[in-house]
C-alpha cells in the first residue's frame, strides 16, 4: 500500500515487535509508511532471538531494549525517548504472554507466581509504561495510546484462561488512564483484534480452532496483522481525535455475530456423523 503522509510529524514508541509475524512488526512498517518516527522496544530477552534490527534498519528507527513490567527498563526508555524527540505523540503497547497458558496449567490449578507475572506483563506492564512516560514529562499533549487486546477479556473463551484476566485488567486500565489523560486531549484505546498466527498467538492451546472457529463466523473473515496496522495508523492519526477509552473490535464482525450459516453447516455434518 502506497502511504499517505497520515503521520507525518509524529513521534512514539512500537512495544511488542519480535518477529515478522508480530502484529507490532506490522504496526511498525504501516506506521514508518505514514511517515511516523518511532523508537522500538521489546523486553531484553527478546534480542537474543535477532531479527529487529533489520526492521530498525528499515524503519529508520533506534532500538531501546526494556523489560515493561521494570521501572528502571521504561524510565530509560522514556529519558531516551525524550532526548531523541522532545516527547512522544503515540505509545502502542503490543505486549502478552501467559505464562500458566504456556505451560499447560490449567485455570483451576494456576501457579500463582506464574498468574501474578502475566497479569504485570500483559495487563499492568500497560499503566507502567504510561506511568512512566508521563512522570517523565515525555507524553506530548494531543497524543495517542493504544495497547492490543482480545475477545476472551469479555467473554470466556475457555483456552484463553488467565489471559482473559490479565486483559481485562488491560482493558479497564485503558479506561481509568484515558478519563485521566483527556483533559490533554491523549486518547486510550485497545483494539481488540482477531486470531492473528504470531508467537504468542500460537502459543495458546487450542489456538487453531479458536483460528478457524472466528473465521467461520466472522463476516469478513479474520482480521490479518496488516490490516491491524492500518486501522492503528488512523488511531494514531489525528483523524481520530475524540475517539478514547474504548475497546475497538478489528475482527471482521465477530463480536456482534452469534452464529452463522456456515458453523451451522459445519456443525450440522459433524452431529450428523455421531447418530
Ligand atoms: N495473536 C493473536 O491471536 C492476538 C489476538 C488478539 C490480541 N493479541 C495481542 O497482540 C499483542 C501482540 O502479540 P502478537 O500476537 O503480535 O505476538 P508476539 O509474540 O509477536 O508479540 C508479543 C510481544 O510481547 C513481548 N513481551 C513479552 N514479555 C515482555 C516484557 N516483559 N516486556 C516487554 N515486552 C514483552 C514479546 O517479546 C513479544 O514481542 C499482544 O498484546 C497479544 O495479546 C494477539
Amino acid at each position: 500500500m502506497k502511504g499517505h503522509g497520515l503521520l507525518e510529524g509524529k513521534k512514539g514508541i512500537i512495544f511488542g515487535a519480535l518477529n515478522d509475524s508480530s502484529i507490532a512488526w506490522k504496526i511498525a512498517e504501516a506506521v514508518h509508511r505514514e511517515g511516523g518516527r518511532f523508537i522500538l522496544s521489546n523486553a531484553p530477552v527478546a534480542q537474543r532471538l535477532g531479527g529487529l534490527d533489520e526492521l530498525a534498519k528499515r524503519t529508520e528507527a533506534e532500538i531501546v531494549w526494556a523489560d515493561a513490567t521494570s521501572e528502571e527498563d521504561l524510565t530509560a526508555l522514556f529519558e531516551r525517548a525524550k532526548a531523541l524527540y522532545g516527547g512522544v505523540d503515540f505509545i502502542v503497547h503490543s505486549i502478552g504472554m501467559g505464562l500458566n497458558v504456556r505451560k499447560n496449567r490449567p485455570y483451576e490449578d494456576l501457579n500463582y507466581e506464574w498468574y501474578k507475572k502475566s497479569l504485570d506483563i500483559s495487563g499492568i506492564s500497560l499503566h507502567r509504561v504510561i506511568h512512566a512516560a508521563d512522570t517523565l514529562g515525555a507524553l506530548r499533549d494531543g497524543g495517542s495510546i493504544i495497547a492490543l487486546t482480545y475477545i476472551g477479556a469479555q467473554r470466556t473463551f475457555s483456552k484463553y484462561s488467565e489471559m482473559g484476566d490479565a486483559k481485562a485488567l488491560l482493558e479497564s486500565i485503558v479506561r481509568s488512564y484515558g478519563y485521566r489523560l483527556g483533559k490533554r486531549g491523549i486518547r486510550v484505546n485497545s483494539v481488540s483484534q482477531s486470531p492473528t498466527i504470531t508467537t504468542a498467538g500460537s502459543g495458546i492451546a487450542g489456538f487453531d480452532a479458536m483460528f478457524k472457529f472466528a473465521e467461520r463466523i466472522a463476516p469478513l473473515g479474520n482480521a490479518d496483522a496488516e490490516s491491524c496496522a492500518d486501522y492503528t495508523v488512523s488511531l494514531i492519526s489525528d483523524l481520530t481525535r475524540m475517539v478514547t477509552m474504548q475497546n475497538l473490535f478489528h475482527d471482521g464482525g465477530f463480536a456482534t455475530m452469534g452464529i452463522s450459516d456456515e458453523l451451522i453447516a459445519d456443525l450440522a455434518e459433524v452431529y450428523s456423523k455421531g447418530e
